[in-house]
């Protein structure tokens, strides 16, 4: 038994999320957790929105709203639609929190007084026309590296270096296209070439990471410069520092706010639970592991920045230091990064309508079709490509036809010549080869998701279905009428394969296992759910909002589980939706319209 931290990316409270966001941080992380707990391991699954900076601001501003009422509406929106798709998440919380201000700025104050933070003068960027603040990211320009013309004041998409705002060849404004003016500013900067030594040994250690985010990452480490951590900003974490923490334009950078979140959301999750402590054993103690589920764009924040800022708390970097009241901290285990997915070959783009909204999809689909065809066809190791004619086919023919279909004649079969689980008489060699099969999956299956190896593991999950399917065929259990015994060792050898794969594919399809299991006669939780809860901030009585959270102890183990022989099968009801052509037109026009 480990501990496991499954630490999720914090998605941004600036709009409703889509497909593409939860297919790099949600499923992926959620599979990989709800597998944890059944292989018996002690998980810590956290993550909440990203409330701060200019994203929520701008986004504000064109509602004619403030950022807290922004944020708060987004929060609840995006905690109802993670909850509706099934993530289990021990606390989802929010960066407006006061105890996320209170572990932030611990983590500043020791970080600064190891000696970490250098304070500089640069050259900002205002917009001339409303003479504000004009952050790196909402600059746009070509990549003086590159050539790229999209290039952003923070960073280049297309090769990826960190970039200045200055450095940019032709900068403009991304909200009204002017050209930014550059004006005197003093920031912190996290010394950055003081950890990558450190950054560089950790790194080497990491050899299981994905090929391209580890090799990503060790690139990272040999052009390190100290980066800004604070801002000219008036909405987010003030700097605990005399001097700064009443300058209401100087707030800290999301570098050193929203990365925060996974230690803070632990600390939450542990004085809710009674125990104040407790996210000790996964932070302090070397034998837990951590694994931080993410999108490709977050990979720097997670391999380089974060993991600095540990060292840096921990005393750690070129120039030592001490841990501060949080003790040592662990660095991440694995950072687990997906690529990108596409709709319809083309790129996500909220602003010109081409996206899926997490919320539409679930009003309309079962969650576990989506889930499914995330886990198969998601952007697991390089960019994949949704459309809703492959949605359709993927569920029509995989979900309905071959699992659904699978469950259904076995539980009609056993409800009509039996009304329960029938007893096993003698076992020939095909139903023993069978029960062989399925019990192996566990081991193949098991090691495979635990590798984040996602779509290799529900491929295999779903080779058993379809060997039972042929078993179910060549046994021909419609013509055994007259022999009982043998009727009731088949079906209940088809009922024990199905209840195999069904606890195989609990950590991908979570719902309709549920139902699966209690098709099945079974009784109890197979697969937990989470909840979404009113609370009241744990710092200030006048602060409410909804966490995602839930108790996910009663889950059966990574086994073959026990069938009892005598419990009740009902009737069954199909446990998939069948999905009309038509709907491939339907939500095609639906984008078009846009
Ligand atoms: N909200 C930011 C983004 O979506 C950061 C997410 S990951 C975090 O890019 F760990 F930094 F929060
Ligand atoms: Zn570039």
């Amino acid at each position: 038994m480990s501990r496991i931290l499954s630490a999720v990316a914090w998605p941004y409270a600036n709009g409703p999320r889509h497909i593409g966001h939860v297919a790099g941080f949600g499923v992926p992380s959620d599979v990989f957790s709800r597998y944890m707990r059944m292989a018996g391991h002690d998980v810590l699954m956290v993550s909440g929105t990203d409330e701060h900076g200019t994203p929520i601001l701008v986004e504000a501003e064109k509602h004619g709203t403030t950022p807290q009422a922004l944020a708060d509406r987004y929060n609840r929106v995006i905690a109802e639609d993670l909850t509706a798709l099934g993530l289990t998440y021990d606390l989802f919380t929010r960066t407006t929190t006061r105890n996320h201000y209170a572990v932030v700025q611990e983590m500043f104050r020791t970080v600064h007084a190891n000696g970490y933070m250098i304070e500089k003068t640069t050259m900002g960027a205002i917009s001339p026309s409303t003479g504000r603040t004009l952050p790196d990211r909402y600059i746009e320009g070509t990549c003086p590296i590159c050539g790229y013309d999209g290039a952003r004041g923070d960073q280049c998409d297309n090769c990826g270096n960190q970039l200045d705002p200055v450095d940019l060849v032709n900068p403009r404004s991304r909200i009204n296209g002017e050209k930014p003016k550059f004006v005197e500013s003093t920031h912190f900067f996290l010394d950055l070439p003081a950890f990558a030594n450190a950054l560089d040994a950790w790194l080497r250690t990491r050899s299981d990471w994905r090929p391209n985010v580890l090799n990503f990452s060790l690139n990272l480490v040999d052009d390190m410069r100290p980066r800004a951590m604070t801002r000219d900003i008036d909405w987010g974490i003030p700097v605990p520092l005399a001097g700064w923490e009443d300058n209401p334009n100087k707030r800290l950078y999301v570098w050193f706010d929203a990365v925060i979140g996974y230690l803070s959301a632990s600390i939450e999750w542990a004085r809710r639970s009674g125990d104040p402590d407790a996210w000790r054993q996964w932070w302090n103690d070397p034998d837990a592991r951590s694994y931080y589920f993410m999108g490709k764009d977050n990979i720097t924040f997670h391999s380089q920045i974060w993991p600095a800022e540990l060292l840096g708390y921990d005393g750690k970097g070129a120039k030592g230091g001490a841990p501060g009241a949080y003790g040592e901290l662990q660095l991440p285990t694995e950072v687990v990064s997906s690529e990108f997915l596409t709709m319809e070959g083309r790129k996500f783009a909220s602003s010109r309508g081409i996206v899926i909204y997490v919320r539409d999809m679930l009003a309309r689909y079962q969650p576990d079709a989506l889930r499914y065809f995330i886990a198969v066809a998601g952007p697991e190791n390089q960019d994949s490509d949704f459309t809703w004619s492959d949605f359709l086919r993927r569920t029509n023919d995989e979900l309905v036809a071959g699992w659904g279909n699978l469950v259904n004649r076995t539980a009609s079969m056993i409800h009509k010549n039996f009304g329960e689980i029938p007893a096993a008489g003698d076992l020939l060699d095909v139903d023993r080869a069978i029960l062989d099969q399925s019990r192996a999956a566990f081991g193949t299956v098991g090691d495979l998701i635990g590798t984040h190896r996602h779509k290799a593991a529900i491929a295999e999950a779903m080779r058993v279905v379809q060997e039972a399917n042929r078993y179910v065929s060549e046994t021909e259990p419609w013509k055994l009428k007259g022999d009982r015994e043998r009727l009731g060792t088949v079906l209940n050898t088809a009922a024990q394969v199905v209840a195999d794969a069904n606890t195989l594919l609990a950590p991908f399809l979570p719902h309709s296992a549920q139902k699966v299991h209690e098709t099945l006669g079974g009784t109890g939780v197979l697969a937990p759910q989470p909840r979404l809860d009113e609370v009241t901030d744990l710092d200030d009585e006048s602060r409410h909002y909804p966490v995602i959270t839930g108790d996910y102890s009663d889950v059966p183990a990574w086994v073959s589980p026990t069938l009892t022989p005598g419990a009740p099968v009902p009737a069954p009801t199909p446990v998939f939706t069948k999905l009309d052509d038509s709907i491939v037109e339907e939500e095609l026009a639906r984008y078009q319209n846009r």
